[in-house]
């Protein structure tokens, strides 16, 4: 009699990656009616504008697939905002690619790049697609791990990382989850280590536009030395609050670009071509890039003001739209479980920061996401004053 599959010698490929903390903790929101700060999405409306946008090309048979590498319109749209806003010039003929949001990116350039025995350094806490991906590849993550108050980056100990199996170097910045941005001292760290040895860059900016305060996007197209080994990855969901619409891109040389779409066209070949051609037209709006880090900086000062009497020690943000709460004077629980208490007992959803680590200590952090009504905030404000 044949066995059934199940009785068989299956081995896994990633034996060691459970479900995502995300969904764990969006489910346990979910089962207890709690305010869900957990998982990176907005809770307010996608502008209408853009969805009739969408409705208009759908409706104009804009339904078939797009060009491989995405639509011209959107690419030409992309160079023009890099032009406007850093001075620099990308060609969107063979310098950009249309991506089925930026995790679709990231996975793209790791495959198209890293090899088996590779060493990629990451740098923890760090966004949770990038470990799986490295290791699908057969390739070894070596992780640097920053930590709290202020996640600095200590290069000398990066550079004593370095050897011949270095391939690839992963930077997040604006970084999910610590909210810090790279300064002009890290972008020349890292300049004087990928120029030393034949290392490749991905930069995960997909926070880019959220960026507080004194503090400035510096993007690795802005250095001519990054320019030349990196792959950069955007995303239009976090752009303009469409996480569900799942679009992004990638910009790199067009000698990487060749390699990028060759994997590109065997996974997803193209991506949704009736959203390309309304976020192009909507774009046309370049007021908007302005307006986003004024919407989200409301919300993060809000949230500064009104934490400021309650027992939790707010870290700063930099950028992004997350911020993480020190709960040290409140409890010495870890902090998962500190966390699954909070939706449990008080009815609030946040992340545990150990989730972002290989082997993640525990520094009483959680993070929030404040991408949400004030109504939400308001309400997640009211609970934890009172913990
Ligand atoms: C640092 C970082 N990179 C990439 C992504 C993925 O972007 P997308 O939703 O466009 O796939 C996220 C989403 O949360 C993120 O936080």
């Amino acid at each position: 009699m044949t066995k059934p599959f199940h009785d068989m010698p299956f081995k896994s490929k990633l034996p060691n990656t459970p479900a995502s903390i995300f969904s764990r903790m969006s489910a346990l929101a979910q089962e207890h009616q709690a305010i869900n700060l957990s998982q990176g999405f907005p809770d307010f409306d996608t502008d209408p504008k853009l969805i009739e946008a969408v409705t208009k090309y759908m409706n104009e048979g804009f339904n078939q697939y797009a060009p491989m590498p995405g639509h011209i319109s959107l690419r030409e749209q992309i160079s023009f905002k890099y032009d406007k806003f850093y001075g620099i010039n990308v060609n969107p003929a063979d310098e950009i690619t249309i991506t089925a949001g930026g995790t679709q990116g990231l996975f793209t350039v790791i495959s198209a790049v890293v090899e088996k025995g590779d060493e990629v350094i990451i740098f923890e806490p760090a966004y949770d697609s990038y470990k799986p991906a490295i290791e699908l590849m057969g390739a070894v993550v070596v992780p640097v791990r920053l930590m709290a108050p202020d996640f600095k980056i200590d290069w000398e100990y990066v550079r004593s990382l370095v050897n011949s199996k270095t391939k690839l170097i992963i930077i997040n910045n604006p970084n999910n989850p610590t909210g810090r941005v790279f300064s002009v001292d890290d972008i020349q760290q890292l300049e004087y280590i990928v120029s030393a040895h034949n290392i490749v860059v991905l930069s995960d900016e997909v926070y880019e536009h959220m960026v507080y305060d004194v503090h400035k996007h510096i993007s690795v197209l802005s250095s001519e030395i990054l320019r030349s080994r990196s792959f950069v990855v955007c995303s239009f969901g976090k752009l303009l609050h469409t996480t569900g619409w799942k679009l992004g891109y990638v910009i790199a040389p067009a000698f990487f670009t060749i390699e990028f779409r060759k994997v590109h066209q065997f996974n997803v070949f193209s991506v949704n071509a009736p959203m390309q051609l309304a976020i192009a037209s909507y774009l046309d709006d370049i007021d908007y890039y302005y307006s986003l880090p004024k919407f989200f900086q409301e919300k993060k000062d809000f949230l500064l003001h009104a934490l400021k009497d309650s027992r939790f020690n707010v870290l700063p943000t930099q950028g992004t739209y997350f911020m993480l709460l020190d709960y040290s004077n409140i409890s010495e629980e870890q902090e998962l479980d500190f966390a699954e208490r909070l939706t449990i007992e008080h009815k609030l959803a946040m992340i545990p920061v150990s989730a972002f680590y290989t082997h993640g200590d525990n520094q009483q952090l959680l993070r929030i996401c404040f991408a949400k009504k004030l109504q939400t905030l308001t309400a997640a404000v009211d609970i934890l004053k009172f913990i």
